[in-house]
């Protein structure tokens, strides 16, 4: 990919800045779209571009990582807050469409964000996996993914292949829920939440990172599940966590008290999705980190 010129959004969040990372030890021409512009001069210099609009971007890109997206689980679902996650992913990828077709450009590859919440929450433990032909749910969550990806729609006609990432929750020991329960569980205060059989569709961020490069080069377009294949109960993961840490998960969150605190956004929690990497697991592409507990035993 040394000849690539890659345009990425979303590349100072916890999963993009990994991806820069990975992309400028690889040589490749990076340009960040953030709203940040100088903080992304202050963490690589000059050896990345950064523009804080489309209509800044100059020359033409050969690929297209599009994740940019207000935090989901940041803060509690006000009628405002939808709008700022709507208009973060789905807006900008609007816009981003728009000016990709008025600036000619024709890329290799364009990989959008989406994710497993595309199928909507599923309470308990569901019995089938989903794959990459299930429906889409009909939860917030669901809408907002199943907009985020027709928004991105219009890029296939401009692009050899569009790809749809529906990511699970990424592990990684910098960022996204790991750490946000690493110091909890550390202090022996973590615990099961509900009843703990809604089933975590996980990934570990090594396994992601290797999983976009694969794409950007394979001959793949569709939605993809980025998840490991074998997702776990948040039970399991509790425990898998708690084992990991060498500490006790004795202080359960129950349901009534989660949706006291969160409000709807508690569903994020109480309930999960059971997603099955079919695409990934049919291709050539092999995790280094299948299940759980070796995944965490890296990380923590
Ligand atoms: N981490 C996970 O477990 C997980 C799971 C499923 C799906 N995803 C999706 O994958 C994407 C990346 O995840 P992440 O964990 O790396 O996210 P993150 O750390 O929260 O970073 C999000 C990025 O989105 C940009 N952004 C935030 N609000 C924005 C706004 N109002 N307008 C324009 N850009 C905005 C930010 O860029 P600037 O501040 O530079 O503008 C930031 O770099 C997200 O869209 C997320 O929904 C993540």
């Amino acid at each position: 990919m040394t000849n690539d010129s890659v345009l990425i959004t979303g590349g100072t969040g916890f999963i993009g800045h990994h991806l820069v990372n990975r992309w400028l030890q690889q040589g490749m021409d990076i340009t960040v779209l953030s709203r940040r512009p100088q903080w992304v001069q202050a963490q690589w210099g000059g050896r990345v571009a950064a523009v804080s609009t489309p209509e800044q971007l100059i020359g033409r890109f050969t690929l297209l990582v599009n994740l940019a997206g207000e935090g989901i689980a940041e803060r509690r679902w006000s009628d405002a807050r939808r709008q700022q996650l709507y208009d973060s992913r789905v807006t900008l990828t609007r816009e981003l469409a728009v000016w990709a077709r008025n600036s000619g450009q024709r890329f290799r590859a364009v990989l959008s964000g989406s994710a497993v919440g595309y199928y909507g929450a599923f309470s308990g433990e569901q019995s089938s996996p989903l794959d990459e032909l299930a429906p889409a749910g009909d939860d917030f969550a669901a809408r907002l993914c199943r907009d985020w990806e027709e928004a991105a729609a219009p890029l296939a006609a401009l692009s050899e292949r569009l790809l749809l990432l529906r990511t699970g929750v990424v592990l990684g020991a910098d960022g996204g829920m790991l750490k946000k329960l690493r110091l909890p569980f550390s202090l022996g205060l973590g615990g099961v939440i509900g009843d703990g059989r809604q089933i975590l569709s996980w990934i570990h961020l090594q396994d992601y990172l290797r999983a976009v490069d694969y794409l950007l080069q394979s001959e793949l377009s569709g939605a993809v599940n980025m998840t490991a294949p074998q997702p776990v109960s948040n039970r399991g993961f509790t425990q898998t966590l708690a084992a990991a840490l060498q500490r006790p998960a004795l202080v359960p969150l129950p349901a009534f008290a989660a949706r006291l605190l969160l409000g709807e956004m508690s569903e994020l929690l109480l309930k999960g999705q059971y997603a099955e990497p079919v695409i990934l697991d049919r291709s050539s592409f092999r995790f280094h980190f299948p299940g759980l507990s070796a995944a965490l035993a890296d990380l923590v």
